[in-house]
Parts: structure tokens; C-alpha cells; sequence
């Protein structure tokens, strides 16, 4: 019992250096974005929101998910979630994010022999979807860390949170209905392919269906005050959802 509680406050010595980190990087980050599309921000004023850090916590959720069910090195994946953008807004900041990794994770008592891994899945996490037919990402931590980054952008959730950034400022409903659509129609059904893993694959899946579910039912609700969106995107839309009907 004691050995359990020494290792617990073990383990919560470098769970809490990752996230400062990460909170700390989320904030500059969101103070740049947010200044630049407001202007100044006052000292201590809090972000509108903070993208990042809600990010990276559900990758971390995710990527522990997964691992749990596909048994992967958890200590491995909880870092790596963690710390995977804390260098977001360098160039090649998978490679800029690993390098800062093993300094954060060498002044902890995170396992040495795990820190190497940890980089690898971070330096590996980047990129929206993956070559047609590329073999599934390894070792298999790589493989979580890079699933659960991408199925933040698929599903209802991930389209609440893109319009709740600046990018979507000064667009109306249709800019904004589309802005939405081309990335799920350019972009995300590609993401879905690109899964490691076989419940990554399920979830994304999901995710994906419920994205289009919902643009179809926003699409839906603009129709009825006349603007019509839906055939500017050829969408299957899966009704097939407790609580809606046909029509
Ligand atoms: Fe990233
Ligand atoms: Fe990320």
C-alpha cells in the first residue's frame, strides 16, 4: 500500500510538470490568436477560450481510451498526450514538440527508458490524415497518440469548437455552414481512412457520421429561412439517428 502511494505521488510529479506545460503553452497560444483578431487583451484577462488546452486535454482522454483497450504503455501515452503540442505554434512542431518533451520529461521522475517513446509518438502525431494504404503507425503508442489527435476533429463537438475560434469571426451562418462542410468533405473523410487502430477506426466512424448529421440538420434549419446549402456538398447522410425523422 505504501509502495502504491509512493508511486502514485511518483507519477504525479511528472503528470503535473506535462500539464503546466501544456497549460502554459495553451495560454500564449491563445493569447496570440485571440490578440490578433481583438486586439490587445488586457494583463490577466482571461482567453474567450482556450482552444488548446481543451484540445489536448481530450486528446489525452482519447489516446488513454484507446490505450486501455488495445493495452498500451499508458505512462507513455498520458506524456505524450499531454505534452504532443507544447511547442503548437513552431514550424514542424512535431519535431520541435518531441525535442521539448525529453527536456520537460529528463527534469521529472518519468521513466528514462519511457522518455524516447514518448518523443517518437509526438514527432509521429502530425499531419491530417495519412498515404493511402501506409501501414498503421508503430509502435502502438504512435499509433493511439495520432488517432486520438484526429478524432478531436471529427464529430458535433469538434464543429462547436471551430466556431467558437476567431476563424470563423466576421463569416455569417452560410460562410460559416461552408467553412465547415469543405473541411468535412475535403478533408475529414480522409482522416477517417487514415485510423492506426481498429477502435480509433470505430470511433472516427462515429464521429464522422455525427459531423455530417449535423450539418445536415443545420443545412436543414437554414433551408427553412431560404438559403439552401445542402447541394453545394454532395453528403450521405446517415439518418439514422434516435430522434429524427425521415422528413
Ligand atoms: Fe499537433
Ligand atoms: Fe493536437
Amino acid at each position: 500500500m505504501k509502495d502504491k502511494m509512493a508511486n502514485d505521488n511518483a507519477q504525479s510529479g511528472w503528470r503535473a510538470v506535462a500539464i503546466a506545460a501544456a497549460q502554459e503553452q495553451a495560454a500564449e497560444e491563445g493569447r496570440h490568436t485571440w490578440q490578433r483578431c481583438m486586439g490587445q487583451l488586457g494583463e490577466g484577462e482571461p482567453l474567450p477560450f482556450d482552444y488548446r488546452f481543451e484540445h489536448v486535454a481530450q486528446v489525452t482522454a482519447l489516446a488513454l481510451r484507446l490505450g486501455r483497450l488495445l493495452e498500451a504503455d499508458l505512462e507513455v501515452i498520458e506524456a505524450a498526450g499531454w505534452l504532443h503540442d507544447v511547442r503548437k505554434e513552431q514550424p514542424s512542431h512535431g519535431t520541435a514538440g518531441a525535442a521539448a518533451a525529453r527536456a520537460i520529461l529528463a527534469a521529472t521522475d518519468f521513466p528514462s527508458a519511457k522518455i524516447e517513446a514518448v518523443a517518437e509518438a509526438i514527432r509521429r502525431h502530425v499531419g491530417l490524415y495519412r498515404e493511402p494504404g501506409a501501414p498503421p503507425l508503430e509502435p502502438i503508442e504512435a499509433a493511439i497518440l495520432w488517432d486520438a489527435d484526429k478524432l478531436t476533429k471529427l464529430g458535433a463537438q469538434s464543429i462547436l469548437i471551430s466556431l467558437s475560434t476567431p476563424h470563423v469571426f466576421g463569416k455569417d451562418m452560410a460562410e460559416r455552414w461552408r467553412y465547415v462542410a469543405e473541411f468535412a468533405d475535403q478533408v475529414l473523410g480522409r482522416t477517417v481512412e487514415s485510423m492506426n487502430t481498429i477502435p480509433g477506426r470505430k470511433m472516427a466512424e462515429r464521429r464522422y457520421r455525427s459531423t455530417l448529421a449535423l450539418l445536415s440538420l443545420w443545412a436543414r434549419e437554414m433551408r427553412e429561412t431560404g438559403v439552401d446549402l445542402q447541394g453545394e456538398h454532395t453528403f450521405e447522410i446517415p439518418f439514422d439517428y434516435d430522434g429524427l425523422s425521415q422528413e
